[in-house]
């Protein structure tokens, strides 16, 4: 098989990042399924994906019309769906949840042919730990996407113990006709990017913690002094407080390592519910 044989992507969970992906995959030419239990995620995704393409468009960004893009998506509510769609590809983006994950890599191991590539949107659990929970270990893959994903160039490709060379190469074929650059990581907690990126984000909630100085000025002196679009407590609040915690919770548990540890403050603020724009209010109120 060669990535020209992957024609239709199922993509599981339509949040922020699964509908992202569905997106980019339809605009890439790919037939989609995105597949979420809940009617209301499927119809918000729906939304979200035809804003993004229509401000696409008006930027002169998208050749197609969207109406064009939009034709190349189904949606459905269970995984059984998935036989009769017939993917070359999956790609799960759902919650961060090994259990949630397990259940659908196994279900969809039983319903899909052995051919099939599973791929994993996990921003830190182990691709080689997802991958033991099917039959084709050497068919698995982590792709692992940034939001917004529909404006980031970025894909990191993890490789679990198994994952065959063959396997590695269709992945990033996939990737690069959704217009995406690739890095490649091994399979470590946090891989490249979150190993990186979130101890910077943790410090800055150590910072605010100790009363360094205000959110804004953290967050200002970084884009300014460091010349990033947003400052690490604006960019914690986009990502989810919540996602944050637990990428760390992952990196401090299997790296071992005491600078992984999470701040107080950025736990406070996930017990407060507070999760950052996604629930309206986080470091910042929306
Ligand atoms: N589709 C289409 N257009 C979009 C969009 C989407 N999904 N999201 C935003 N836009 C558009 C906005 O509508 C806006 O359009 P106008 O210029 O017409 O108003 C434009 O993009 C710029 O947006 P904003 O004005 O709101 O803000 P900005 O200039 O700061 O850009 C941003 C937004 C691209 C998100 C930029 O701030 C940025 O790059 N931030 C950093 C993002 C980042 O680091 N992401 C990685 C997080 S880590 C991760 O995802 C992995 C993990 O595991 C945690």
């Amino acid at each position: 098989m060669s990535d020209s044989h992957i024609k239709k992507i199922l993509v599981v969970g339509a949040g922020q990042m699964g509908a992202g992906i569905a997106q980019v995959s339809a605009q890439a030419g790919f037939g989609v399924l995105l597949v979420d239990a809940l009617q209301a995620s499927l119809d918000k995704a729906r939304a979200g994906i035809e804003k993004s393409l229509a401000k696409l468009k008006e930027k002169g960004l998208l050749a197609e019309e969207p109406t064009e893009v939009m034709a190349r998506f189904k949606w459905a509510s269970s995984l059984s769906e998935a036989k009769t769609f017939a993917p070359q590809m999956v790609i799960e983006a759902v919650s961060e949840n090994l259990s949630v994950k397990q259940k659908i890599f196994e279900e969809l191991d039983a319903l899909l042919a052995p051919e099939v590539v599973f791929c994993s949107n996990t921003s830190s659990i182990s691709i080689t730990k997802l991958a033991s929970f099917t039959k084709r270990a050497d068919r698995f893959m982590g792709m692992h996407f940034m939001n917004p994903v529909p404006l980031m160039k970025l894909v990191e490709l993890i490789e679990g113990l198994s994952t065959s060379r063959e396997v590695s190469r269709i992945v990033r074929g996939a990737a690069e006709r959704m217009g995406k650059t690739c890095v490649v990581s091994k399979d470590r907690a946090g891989f490249i990017i979150n190993r990186i990126l979130m101890p910077m984000i943790n410090e800055s909630f150590f910072v605010l913690g100790e009363d360094l100085g205000t959110a804004e000025d953290i967050d200002l002196g970084m884009k300014l002094g460091t010349n990033q679009p947003m400052g690490p407590l604006a960019l914690a609040d986009f990502i989810g407080l919540d996602t944050c915690l637990s990428i760390l919770e992952v990196m401090h548990k299997y790296l071992g390592e005491d600078k992984y540890r999470p701040a107080p403050l950025l736990r406070q603020y996930v017990d407060a519910g507070r999760l950052g724009k996604k629930t309206g209010i986080g470091v910042y109120a929306y």
